[in-house]
């Protein structure tokens, strides 16, 4: 059947409707006409693919990628990177005023950089002799020669992969040191830069995919910490201490708090590497270190993973009162339900966009609320 597509959902798929019914087209875009085959229909929607183009968006180009629609990493390779910008600010307006009421003019312009090459690690997995990455949803293999999304000295590296253990294997560079991580071959210490801070990051520790949009956010972070006076700060789920670190020259103290072994291990290593002397860090979820979360501090950074902030984390906020909250979120839907919450007391200045993974539906941002 032949169908009008009225815009983009959030996971980059076209929406139209059948028979009153909302229907999501994987391969379309707005205001194109398509053909399209229906494979999935449940009560509330029907799930289609794109048959054939009738009428062509002058937004779609054609994918750079020839695992594209096999692979799966990337979701929207087929939109020009100008349009993937605006519907990812777009993405974050409509949940954020869907879901904390957060009216648009609080949503200022996403920042961008290079929309490949991006990637400073990629785990690659091994089934039946076959290395590669899972075919979009499944565990079958796909090999492949380079993605593009992927650093290239890190393309070069995969030719050298001839074996892959049962849990697959991580390759991680160092963006400067251009040190190479391979978890299969015992090479454990890279070194990365953001701006003039160095970190180690291990295998199993959290480390930002895209350097150069990372350094970005952190100059934003900083500049928001020295305008707002910060002189005590909580690190919340501060991984390998990045943030910290980064801000660690213009505050009195910093206290890091992650449930990660190894990232801690890396933070405490992390700040002997940049002769920093006021960060400490505390291994252990942050729900279960509220007792940590103390009136000395003025100023929280927030950076959780992408199933925002546990219920007791939000309480201690609203009861201890920091003057400011950086929130830092990779997911817009559970930073609106947080919002919703820190909103009792919090006044959110703003929400900034960062389009931190390229060529996916993914986007991440920082808001920053000042006390009532
Ligand atoms: C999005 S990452 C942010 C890391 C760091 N701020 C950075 O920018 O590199 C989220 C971090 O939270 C940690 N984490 C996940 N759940 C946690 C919890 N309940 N308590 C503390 N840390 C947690 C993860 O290990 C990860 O390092």
């Amino acid at each position: 059947m032949q169908v009008k597509i009225e815009k983009l959902d959030h996971y980059g798929r076209g929406i139209t409707k059948i028979e009153n019914k909302i229907c999501f087209v994987e391969n379309a875009l707005p205001q194109e006409l398509v053909e399209i085959k229906i494979i999935k229909e449940t009560k509330k929607y029907f799930l289609a693919t794109t048959i054939k183009i009738i009428k062509e968006s002058k937004d779609r180009i054609k994918p750079i990628c020839p695992y594209y629609n096999t692979c799966g990493g990337c979701n929207i390779d087929h939109i020009s990177f100008e349009k993937e910008n605006e519907y990812k600010e777009i993405k974050i307006t409509e949940i954020l005023e869907k879901f904390a009421k957060i009216p648009n003019n609080k949503i200022k312009n996403i920042i961008y950089d290079n929309p490949y090459n991006y990637r400073n690690k990629i785990i690659l997995h091994q089934n039946n002799k076959k290395i590669g990455l899972y075919k979009k949803g499944t565990h079958d293999i796909i090999e492949i020669e380079s993605c593009y999304l992927l650093n290239n000295n890190l393309n070069n590296e995969l030719k050298n992969i001839k074996q892959v253990n049962d849990n697959g294997i991580v390759l991680r560079i160092g963006n400067k040191t251009k040190e190479i991580l391979n978890s299969s071959a015992n090479k454990h210490k890279i070194i990365s830069y953001i701006g003039n801070k160095k970190y180690q990051v291990s295998e199993k520790s959290f480390f930002q995919i895209n350097s150069v949009i990372t350094e970005k956010l952190y100059n934003e972070i900083k500049e928001i910490i020295n305008t707002s006076k910060s002189e005590n700060v909580l690190d919340l789920y501060c991984g390998t201490g990045t943030i910290g670190i980064y801000i660690s020259d213009i505050v009195n103290k910093v206290l890091g708090i992650e449930s990660c072994k190894e990232a801690i291990e890396d933070a405490n290593y992390n700040k002997k590497l940049n002769n920093t002397k006021n960060c400490t860090y505390k291994l252990g979820k942050v729900e279960n270190l509220t007792k940590e979360i103390t009136k000395e501090y003025d100023t929280a950074i927030i950076d959780p993973p992408r199933s925002g902030l546990d219920k007791r984390v939000v309480e201690k906020l609203l009861e201890i009162k920091p003057k400011t909250l950086i929130y830092v979120s990779c997911d817009p839907v559970t930073l609106a339900r947080d919002l919703n919450l820190l909103q009792q007391k919090y006044d959110i200045e703003y929400i900034r966009p960062y389009n931190m993974f390229p060529r996916t539906y993914h986007v991440e941002s920082v808001c920053l609320l000042n006390l009532r």
